[in-house]
């Protein structure tokens, strides 16, 4: 076991990670842990832009962006948090261009700025073009510059170290971070990282479903050991189906198709968001957007020989203008479904794309143990965390922004913590790294005979079938059966690979234990809210219930309790924030 000291441990090297990385690799000693090379992180997959009021090509401003967040996460936003994120969206757009990122350009030399689903001009009056955008590889841009920075900053980073425990102490009865536990993929070898804070900034879970957006690694890390170690998890109930997956697959064909002029049509080439949203249409949010979709499928009114997919038609928009702004993603659909966009509408449909919940954190990115005690040292950012600026429905565009907007705050407010913090002592009588030993060598030697892929391949069946666009008792209960059940076979699960170097056989099956608890958050969560609110829609309560729901959900570890027939959790609530706007009927 090696032991490393560090001020700032920040574990993860996506967008929220490296943004943070930056700020505290300036002003403090900074250790990135992550357990893929930081070029290689999701956010390089995210496609449309990110935006901010920069009012580079029409009017605009910071309060009709908060608004329209507001609006899209169905008033479940913390208010406080989305004004935050509005205000300082055109900032973090400034910093990235002066770091060199290389947006589109306007005629005149401004960064140029595109439509995107739920951002409108003065107040849901119609779509507004807010998202700066490199191409349809905004996310890929954006990873690489942050990285460049980071190296140009001498941020050290440990890649391909997988962290599987958070180290805690306490001291005058205040519990604070005291760094965290990694395995290192190369050696098997285990690694304490001392630190006096510690950043999270994992990403998602979106492999807790089949036909997703998200790559293999999206495993809800983070999330899992924070929780794991008496942490609460925020709203997880709410998760994204991203309307335009490539039918059949799930891969992303960006938002951005569509502020780009594209248009969705069912199986009888009728523009069908014409009557789901009137005002903005196929650039309604994507709760909206994709229920739609499900919808016109489920009344028969699909595409294709099944008549299960609808239709994005980019066909009257000019091949040089496809060309020159989604060049990516038409080539996804040459490469994967032999569709030439150009003359052929694409086959699409919805794909779990993004979690709106996460670790709870308040709007310096510090991680709270309730509902407003805050963990000194502990920091979350992106999208393992919820600050909450997306409430129940994120708008496009704002993943990239709250990535650079509470990275950046994570990052700050860890540097500014560890100038007068102490590296905190850890008890002389306990290994640090016990728990992670234990967890790696129970694996590496079990003879159990459940094997991960198929466990793995179960849950994921269960979540496309049952916690999808549509939710009702019945669908939740049947996967909180399949998990409890999965969770059973999981305690006999077996590997084959016994070794140290490179054993990918052992993460996974220790991702796979990450994916069925989270999972078994998310059906609780969404049993318990019995109403339906952006993402979450049930149809025994398809209304959204202000009067008994208008609140975040907060679920905790805890041997004593029992929420929906599930022991060992606890669910307690928190208000929401509102500062100017109260909840309205959501018509777009
Ligand atoms: O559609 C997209 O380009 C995805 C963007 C996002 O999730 O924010």
């Amino acid at each position: 076991m090696q032991v490393h000291e560090y001020d700032v441990v920040i574990v993860g090297a996506g967008g929220a990670g490296m943004r943070a990385a930056i700020e505290s690799g300036q002003r403090a000693r900074t250790a990135v842990l992550t357990k893929l090379y930081p070029t290689r992180s999701h956010t390089g997959a995210a496609q449309g832009g990110m935006c901010a009021a920069l009012a580079n090509v029409e009017e605009d401003n910071w309060e009709w962006h908060t608004f329209d967040t507001i609006k899209g996460g169905d008033y479940l936003v913390d208010q406080d948090a989305a004004e935050v994120m509005a205000k300082e969206a055109i900032d973090a757009v400034l910093d990235l261009e002066k770091m060199g990122l290389p947006f589109n350009r306007t005629p005149e030399g401004k960064i140029d700025q595109r439509r995107f689903g739920g951002h409108t001009r003065d107040h849901g009056k119609a779509p507004v073009r807010r998202a700066c955008y490199a191409a349809d590889r905004t996310g890929h841009m954006i990873l690489q510059t942050l990285y460049q920075n980071c190296v140009k900053h001498g941020v050290e980073f440990f890649n391909e170290f997988y962290v599987l425990d958070l180290l805690m102490v306490e001291e005058d009865g205040v519990k604070k971070a005291a760094g965290a536990v990694a395995y290192e993929l190369a050696t098997g070898e285990i690694h304490v990282f001392r630190s006096k804070a510690v950043v999270f900034a994992t990403g998602g879970f979106g492999k807790v479903f089949k036909t997703t957006s998200n790559a293999h690694t999206l495993t809800g890390d983070g999330v899992a050991v924070t929780f794991r170690r008496g942490l609460p998890l925020e709203d997880m109930e709410f998760f994204q189906f991203h309307p335009t997956g490539l039918a059949g697959l799930g891969i992303l064909l960006s938002e951005a198709a569509r502020g780009e002029g594209g248009i969705l049509r069912n199986g009888d080439g009728e523009r069908f968001m014409e009557r789901y949203a009137p005002t903005i249409k196929d650039l309604a949010p994507r709760d909206i957007v994709a229920r739609s979709m499900a919808n016109e499928v489920r009344e028969g009114r699909g595409a294709g020989p099944n008549k299960d997919y609808v239709l994005l038609d980019l066909t009257h928009l000019e091949p040089a203008h496809i060309d020159a702004k989604l060049p990516d993603i038409t080539e996804f659909a040459r490469t994967y479904l032999g569709v030439e966009p150009y003359t052929e509408p694409v086959p699409v449909f919805p794909t779990a794309h993004y979690g709106m919940g996460g670790i709870p954190t308040n709007i310096d990115a510090e991680v709270l143990l309730d509902n407003d005690t805050v963990v000194p040292g502990l920091y979350a950012a992106g999208e393992c965390a919820c600050v909450s600026v997306h409430g129940s429905n994120r708008l496009g565009t704002n993943s990239l922004l709250d990535i650079n907007v509470f990275g950046k705050r994570a990052g700050l407010a860890a540097a500014e913590y560890v100038k007068t913090a102490k590296l905190p002592e850890l008890p002389e009588d306990e290994n640090p790294a016990e728990f992670v030993q234990t967890m790696v060598e129970t694996m590496r030697s079990s003879n159990g005979t459940e094997s991960v892929a198929a466990i793995r391949k179960d849950l994921q069946e269960t979540m496309d079938a049952n916690v999808q666009v549509f939710r009702t008792e019945e669908t939740l209960r049947t996967a909180l059966a399949d998990v409890e059940a999965l969770r059973e076979r999981y305690k006999n699960v077996g590997i084959q690979d016994r070794g140290s170097r490179y054993n990918l056989d052992l993460l996974e099956a220790i991702e796979l234990g990450f994916l069925l608890e989270i999972s078994e958050i998310v059906i609780v969560g969404a049993l318990h809210r019995k109403e339906s609110r952006g993402g979450h829609f049930r149809e025994d309560f398809p209304d959204r219930d202000d009067a008994n729901f208008m609140k975040h959900t907060m679920i905790y570890k805890d041997p004593e309790a029992e929420v929906e027939g599930i022991k060992g959790l606890r669910m307690e609530n928190k208000p929401v924030v509102v500062t100017r706007y109260q909840p309205m009927e959501r018509k777009y």
